[in-house]
């Protein structure tokens, strides 16, 4: 049986915490190891919103260090950076051109963008069509994405199948949405971990750090002997996500006993915490040190992938009536 093709982009970002460790890398991770798995750096998509040379170089170093610690092996899984595969941009194009602007009018992001009252650019309209050929460009089969990325794919969706319907059924492989059922991690304040939020806990911050800012958590003003209710505190439901299932069971009984503080269920979280993340934070900080290494793995990826994306786009210049490209 042919394995499905599951393909997904990550947006570079400077300040990855722990949300992004539990709710999309962890899970993204033991998907990929189900399926044909391709992952991107989806470089393009950030200079939507990163006008800063270095912030952005940065910022692309930054998550291919964190996915390659938290054990994405290159091996297994097709690593690559959007920027590499030209072809891209090409596809993209010629998606423009069949996709109506209303539909693009409507989409969540840009329609956020307008309301905050800024003046969007251009890029960030056109973001779902960048997208959608990142997706079409390599025939997956399935995207998983978080609920928040479903239009987008919607989109893609849409704009395959009128393709199709136009030009030829199998010109382009109309994926599936994968809506990933990741927990939705709380931050220090018991609203969802942000980056833009002030409640996040670094993923990589050294354990010192790391310690200080899981004491900050707020948690409930009882008396130290007093029993306490686990179920639901910020404490609790992040030390369920960190730790194996017995230790929760056990922190969950001490508490309700009584006798038990916060503070000593916070402390139980940071050393469930450094257990997990303390031997990813020496992977990361030896990876994210070599600059080289990481263009050397990233442009192998691409390497190996890019046949694929120059067969999709001979096959659609094919369909289109635009001359074959001249290799
Ligand atoms: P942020 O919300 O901090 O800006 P991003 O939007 O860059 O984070 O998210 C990158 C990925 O991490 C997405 O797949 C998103 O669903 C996931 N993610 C971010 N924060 C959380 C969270 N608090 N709980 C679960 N998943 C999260
Ligand atoms: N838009 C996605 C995000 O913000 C990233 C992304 C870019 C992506 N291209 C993609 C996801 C293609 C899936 C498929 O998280």
């Amino acid at each position: 049986m042919t394995r499905k093709r599951s393909l997904t982009g990550i947006k570079p970002s400077c300040t990855v915490h722990l949300g992004n460790y539990l709710g999309a890398i962890r899970p993204a991770l033991a998907l990929a190891r189900e399926h044909e798995s391709y992952l991107f750096i989806a470089d393009y998509h950030a200079l939507t919103t990163q006008h800063d040379p270095a912030a952005l170089r940065a910022a692309m170093y930054e998550v291919t260090a964190v996915w390659l610690a938290c054990g994405l092996d290159p091996e297994t899984v097709h690593l690559y950076r959007q920027s590499d595969v030209p072809e891209v941009f090409e596809l993209a194009w010629v998606l423009s051109c069949h996709l109506a602007v209303g539909q693009l009018e409507r989409g969540h992001a840009y329609k956020d963008a307008l309301a905050k009252g800024g003046a969007p650019n251009a890029g960030i309209f056109n973001y779902p069509v960048l997208m959608a050929a990142d997706i079409l460009l390599f025939d997956a089969d399935m995207v998983p994405v978080g609920q928040d990325q479903k239009q987008h794919i919607e989109v893609c969706r849409d704009v395959a199948e009128r393709i199709n319907h136009h030009y030829g059924e199998g010109t382009l492989v109309v994926p599936e949405a994968c809506i990933t059922e990741a927990p939705l991690v709380p931050g220090l304040d018991g609203t969802k971990m942000s980056k833009s939020k002030d409640n996040a806990i670094p993923l990589f911050a050294p354990a010192k750090e790391l310690r200080k800012v899981v004491m900050k958590i707020v948690t409930g003003s009882e008396t130290l002997e007093e029993p306490k209710a686990a179920a639901g505190t910020t404490v609790f439901e992040l030390y369920k996500l960190v730790a194996p299932a017995s230790d929760a069971a056990s922190l969950e009984a001490k508490l309700a006993a009584g006798g038990y503080g916060w503070g000593h269920a916070k402390q139980d979280l940071y050393e469930a915490l450094e257990a997990e993340l303390g031997p990813l934070r020496e992977k990361y900080a030896a990876l994210r040190a070599d600059e080289a290494a990481l263009d050397r793995v990233l442009l192998e990826g691409a390497r190996r992938v890019r046949p694929i994306a120059q067969r999709t786009i001979d096959r659609v210049r094919e369909a289109i009536g635009i001359t074959a490209a001249s290799r």
